[in-house]
């Protein structure tokens, strides 16, 4: 049957092909349509990885780009750690039950690091770190970011920091420099990734050393994309300027570093931060990308082909081999970027710039939060206030429980000294080795407990000191 219609259209020509005036119409707008959609679907990933065992901590995971790069590693078995805005969210505890049932993968959990707050992400780096022995890491890939719409007043995070340079660049900073010790302690055998996305707006970013977080100057309302792309132009410094000072990190077993710190623009996606961008976050807007949407259907990549540089960057075997700091874009490494990545000094000013700031920042933030807690106490009634106090002391002077501070310490032993019939008054002086022998020789009491709790040193020394009785 093909070969028939073959040797007609040979012999006879084309007409003979049933259909050939709707082909010969539509055929040349569809294959253009279908050569522009292929064209700004971008490359795609061929490298593969097998990522059972390892772990990976993923900002953004819920949504867009996050949840494709979540979805696609838990699919290869990784261990993921969802960043989140708040883990008592119902929607949050859906998307992390629906992704393990499609993933078939158990392993992936919701932190709370709301990165609004450089004390959330302080929160959730202290419990990270905490973890004895220190917990695997193989990877952070940074997908949280904010944009803001066009007209829309300055909006500022809960330290007071414009909200795009505090999600996209000061949150960011703050989690990996406190991951830090995680990062380095791994073996150095372990091939350490971390992922930082970025966007071609940086090029319209500008740094500038004196009002790094744009408080000097005037909130561009009408061009917000200056803010945001100065962001990601600091996050760009930044990958460059930390991934020095991995390098020069003298490891206890004298490895080298086995960190790379990579700069990912996955290019113009439909996602959600589009489309309130496009939307400008009005209903109007909403209505005109809903007309307009086969034009971004043609233009724009879908999550999972933005993600391809990603995975790229996450599974190619070139990264570990190479230095860090790279801008990768379309599944290739960018050589032509702009003047400030390769300007050293600039870095490394900006890197101890920001770091002064997040510290007078955190410390601020915590003044604030001491008066609101004074505040909320001062409006508690008398009552309840003496409960909680009373609670509070209970807790503190509980034998049972490892004291926080010395205050707590003597505390506890003060009730301690009680228990064991030595009054507690708080008074002083260490506790006798066998209490019992040597200052309360004819307690039966004691020596009761000893042979009731298994004391065989105490219970023999307390026979004599009977027998004396
Ligand atoms: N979209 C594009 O065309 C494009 C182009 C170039 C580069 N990029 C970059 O690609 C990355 C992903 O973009 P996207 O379009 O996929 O973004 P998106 O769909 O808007 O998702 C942003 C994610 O960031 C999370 N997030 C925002 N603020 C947060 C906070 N305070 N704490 C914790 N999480 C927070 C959001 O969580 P919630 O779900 O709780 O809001 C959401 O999961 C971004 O870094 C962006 O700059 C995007």
């Amino acid at each position: 049957m093909p070969i028939d219609i073959i040797s007609s259209v040979l012999y006879d020509g084309p007409e003979v092909i049933p259909g050939w005036d709707y082909i010969k119409t539509y055929g040349p707008p569809a294959l253009t349509l279908a050569a522009i959609k292929y064209y700004f679907a971008g490359a795609s990933n061929t490298w593969e990885r097998d990522l059972h065992g390892k772990v990976y901590i993923i900002t953004g995971g819920t949504t867009g780009l996050g949840a494709q790069v979540a979805y696609e590693l838990a699919t290869r078995g990784a261990q993921l750690i969802l960043l989140v805005r708040s883990t008592e969210d119902i929607w949050v505890a859906d998307f992390v039950e629906d992704l393990r049932d499609k993933t078939n993968n158990i392993l992936i959990y919701a932190e709370q690091c709301d990165l609004n707050s450089l004390h959330s992400v302080r929160l959730f780096a202290t419990k990270w770190l905490d973890n004895q022995p220190p917990r695997r890491l193989d990877g952070v890939v940074c997908c949280a970011a904010e944009s803001i719409p066009r007209g829309k007043a300055r909006q500022v995070t809960v330290d007071g920091v414009e909200r795009q340079l505090g999600i996209n660049y000061l949150a960011n900073f703050h989690l990996l420099t406190l991951l830090g010790p995680s990062l380095k302690v791994q073996p150095p055998d372990r091939d350490v990734r971390v992922i930082l996305a970025t966007c071609s707006t940086q090029s319209l970013g500008d740094v500038d050393v004196d009002d790094l977080l744009w408080e000097k100057k005037r909130y561009p309302s009408g061009q917000p994309w200056k803010v945001y792309g100065s962001s990601k132009l600091l996050l760009g410094l930044f990958a460059k300027e930390y991934q020095r000072r991995l390098n020069s990190y003298e490891r206890k077993d004298k490895a080298p570093c086995n960190i790379r710190i990579n700069l990912v623009n996955p290019g113009l996606m439909r996602t959600a931060s589009t489309r309130r961008f496009i939307s400008m976050g009005t209903i109007l807007g909403l209505i005109f990308y809903m007309i307009f949407y086969p034009i971004f259907f043609l233009f724009f990549k879908s999550a999972r082909q933005g993600a391809q540089s990603v995975f790229f960057t996450l599974f190619a075997p070139i990264f570990p081999k190479l230095d860090g700091g790279n801008l990768i874009q379309e599944c290739k490494i960018i050589t032509k970027v702009r003047t400030e990545m390769t300007d050293e000094g600039l870095q490394k000013e900006v890197f101890e710039k920001t770091e002064e700031l997040i510290e007078k920042l955190e410390k601020q933030s915590a003044i604030e939060r001491k008066k609101q807690a004074q505040f909320e106490e001062s409006k508690k009634p008398l009552a309840e206030k003496i409960r909680a106090k009373n609670a509070e002391l209970e807790r503190k002077s509980n034998i049972y429980e490892k004291p926080a501070t010395p205050e707590e310490l003597d505390l506890k032993l003060n009730r301690l000294r009680q228990s064991i019939g030595m009054g507690g008054s708080g008074k002083q002086g260490d506790l006798p080795l066998f209490p019992d022998v040597d200052l309360a020789p004819n307690s039966a009491v004691s020596s009761g407990n000893d042979k009731a709790n298994g004391n065989p040193t105490t219970a023999r020394k307390n026979k004599p000191v009977k027998r004396k009785a």
